[in-house]
């Protein structure tokens, strides 16, 4: 039966996509959230952690062993910190929607192969729809459980998906060079996050072998067969957003507006993604800067007919669309309220 007022929990509310996870929901008119994890804070406020809520909430975390039955538990965990807990968390709750890596690959090989450890819950892999809504809306609706898409796989996956469906990338390699933020690595501080270190970098962290190339293989492969794409990833000089610039090659001619016009075919409905090709202005491709907060996902191209390249470029912020701002659209799928409620936000300029 559908409820009017959802009771939510967040465990993990103390990291970034927590802090988002809460923004986002407190403003939720159909969720109420009653119950928010931290180890490490337990029984101070949410504000503490989270100083963009104070004066909006009350909240003060519990610690996980605290949680009491509700309506829907976001899981937002380190990777590989869900499949422990899974069995009380099922106990507690009738949906969840983990925004960690543990349930993302189908077969538990791959994630033996991607994350170094052995799968302790196979069982529960063939249950969670992966929930990236603009390519699995219908199964994410009916779905009780939904892994979250990693944030570059998220990004990577809406800018290739229309070109592969169409057949306009079929028999070359794809190359994604992703340029990533220091949200990304999470708030727990760390050598490479030290701000001498990483304040002013350009640094090439993993050119090859990104564990985020399983799952968007895995994504597209229904609409193309095998499939093999690379990243290269480079950290920059920002706190949030990823700007992906992909290259391949095209087997035929296709001209702008052919591409324009399978772009619309895809994406003309879907409320949070942009195409974003310009002829003057400055913002004539797609940048994560504007984006932040925002649950867009900002998608353009480029033809280069000499050498037959196409090059495809998304942004997104990694925390809203590449984590709880996706999850909330996923939730609202799930749980039969409008798509966008609690995603409106526009973004800012200048920022
Ligand atoms: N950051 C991004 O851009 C991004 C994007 C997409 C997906 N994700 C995924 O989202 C998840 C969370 O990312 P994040 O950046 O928010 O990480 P984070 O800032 O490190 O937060 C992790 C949270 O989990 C809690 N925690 C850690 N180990 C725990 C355990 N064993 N049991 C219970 N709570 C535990 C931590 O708080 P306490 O230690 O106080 O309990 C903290 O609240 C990750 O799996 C990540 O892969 C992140």
């Amino acid at each position: 039966m559908k409820k009017d007022l959802l009771e939510v929990t967040i465990v993990g509310g103390s990291g970034y996509v927590g802090g988002e996870l809460l923004r986002l929901l407190l403003r939720h008119p159909q969720v109420r959230i009653n119950q928010v994890t931290s180890r490490k804070f337990a029984h101070l406020e949410v504000s503490l952690l989270h100083p963009n809520l104070r004066g909006i909430t009350d909240l003060k975390f519990l610690s996980p062993d605290e949680v009491k039955p509700c309506d829907l538990i976001f899981l937002a965990l380190p990777n590989g910190e869900s499949m422990p807990g899974m069995e009380k968390w099922l106990g507690l709750s009738e949906k969840i929607i983990d925004l960690g890596a543990d349930f993302r690959l189908k077969d538990a090989a791959e994630w033996q192969l991607w994350y170094g450890t052995e799968h302790t819950r196979p069982d529960l892999l063939p249950t969670f729809v992966y929930g990236l809504p603009e390519i699995y809306r219908q199964e994410i609706k009916s779905a009780r459980y939904v892994a979250g898409p990693g944030c570059e796989a998220a990004v990577s996956i809406l800018c290739l998906y229309p070109f592969i469906k169409n057949n306009i990338i079929k028999n070359h390699p794809i190359i994604i060079d992703a340029k990533m933020s220091s949200s990304q690595a999470g708030s727990k501080a760390s050598w490479a996050s030290h701000h001498p270190e990483r304040a002013g970098a350009i640094r090439s962290y993993k050119p090859t072998n990104h564990r985020h190339q399983a799952e968007i293989e895995q994504a597209l492969r229904p609409f193309s067969g095998d499939i093999a794409v690379g990243i290269s990833a480079t950290a920059v000089e920002m706190v949030r957003g990823i700007l992906v610039t992909i290259h391949t090659f095209l087997d035929k001619e296709i001209s702008e507006k052919e591409i324009r016009g399978i772009l619309k075919k895809e994406y003309g409905n879907e409320p949070f993604v942009r195409i974003i090709k310009m002829n003057r202005g400055l913002y004539r491709y797609p940048e994560p800067k504007i984006l932040q907060g925002t649950n867009f996902c900002d998608l353009g191209f480029e033809l280069e007919s000499r050498t037959s390249r196409l090059v495809i470029i998304g942004a997104i912020d990694n925390l809203v669309k590449g984590a709880a701002g996706n999850a909330v659209q996923c939730l609202n799928l799930m749980s039969g309220f409008p798509e966008e409620t609690s995603l409106e936000f526009t973004g800012l300029h200048p920022v």
